[in-house]
């Protein structure tokens, strides 16, 4: 029997629920070698913002237990290079290009966006308001509830196709966010982002990172993960998007059975970089050996009682 891997997603088919995290996969063209796009449902590119951005000072990356901290710091051309250099490349593949996008300012989200509408292969962006290394914006707007639905609501407006606001996890109540998103117009929730977080190197009693503080990612985040998405699966009627220490396709079932219809895999490409379609034919194998017809018969049916 044929398994269906296909999954919804607020109108756009996706061929399977296992796409990549912004900001793990480049443009989707360094990892050519290892795989082709076109097996995997989308793929999440690296942030745009609206001019170029250097990103932080190195050492921006540091290995943790159990995970990696991040502090690039949005480092990109701008959209401008991404509309003429990347989306000429990137709109050949045979799977959905969806463009992260970010900004210190309400406009700026509103301006990327305004570009990113007009390139006809790209369905949909996902919003970053969940960035922890910037010093303004970012994160700033996903963690006050009225700040995240002002700044959804302004893209709203400009941006006619699918829009997905990604969260942030460092907050105390992450469905006040998520319920702010869908009142600002989000389609789709994708959570959660990194979690802030340091290292320090005690022989010379100093932090790791340049920025001090950095995003953690990788399996030590993924218990805090499935809890936000299963928090949110419930609390709003969007489709969520799940990730957070994703490196196998146990893992990835484990995500939808909290209630993501997708999932995107981010620090596994770093040490596999085919791990996101390693985890396409794990879950194929989940189905099989359950029995189970179609992935959607999974999403958010965790047995609690
Ligand atoms: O620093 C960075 O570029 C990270 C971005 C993010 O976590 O969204």
């Amino acid at each position: 029997m044929m398994r269906d891997l296909s999954v919804d997603i607020a109108g756009l088919t996706f061929r399977n629920p296992v796409t990549t995290a912004s900001g793990t996969f480049g443009y989707g063209e360094e990892f050519l070698d290892f795989l082709d796009p076109g097996q995997l449902g989308a793929i999440f590119v690296k942030a745009v913002t609206a001019k170029n951005r250097d990103g932080n000072a190195y050492p921006r990356m540091a290995e943790t237990t159990g995970g990696m901290l991040n502090s690039v710091g949005l480092q990109n051309k701008g959209v401008d290079h991404f509309c003429r250099e990347i989306y000429p490349k990137v709109k050949k593949f045979d799977t959905y290009i969806i463009v992260n996008v970010s900004g210190s300012t309400v406009e700026e989200y509103v301006e990327v966006a305004e570009q990113i509408n007009e390139l006809e292969k790209v369905p949909a962006i996902e919003l970053n308001i969940s960035c922890p290394n910037v010093k303004l914006g970012g994160m700033a707007f996903g963690t006050v509830p009225a700040m995240a639905t002002e700044v959804t609501a302004a893209v709203r407006k400009v941006y006619k196709k699918v829009l997905m606001v990604k969260l942030s996890p460092n907050v105390t109540h992450i469905t006040d966010i998520a319920k702010a998103v869908v009142e600002g117009g989000a389609d789709v929730i994708t959570l959660i982002n990194t979690l802030l977080g340091m290292a320090i190197d005690a022989e010379r009693r100093r932090p790791v990172l340049s920025t001090i503080t950095g995003g953690l990612s990788g399996p030590a985040i993924k218990p805090v993960a499935l809890r936000m998405v299963w928090q949110v699966h419930k609390a709003v009627a969007v489709p969520v998007i799940g990730l957070g220490g994703i490196m196998n396709a146990t893992d990835a079932i484990e995500f939808i059975l909290a209630g993501a219809s997708a999932i995107q895999v981010g620090t596994a490409n770093f040490i596999d970089p085919q791990a996101s379609i390693k985890i396409v034919e794990g879950i194929r194998e989940y189905l099989e050996r359950h029995k189970i017809a179609s992935i959607k018969e999974l999403v958010g049916a965790l047995r609690t009682e």
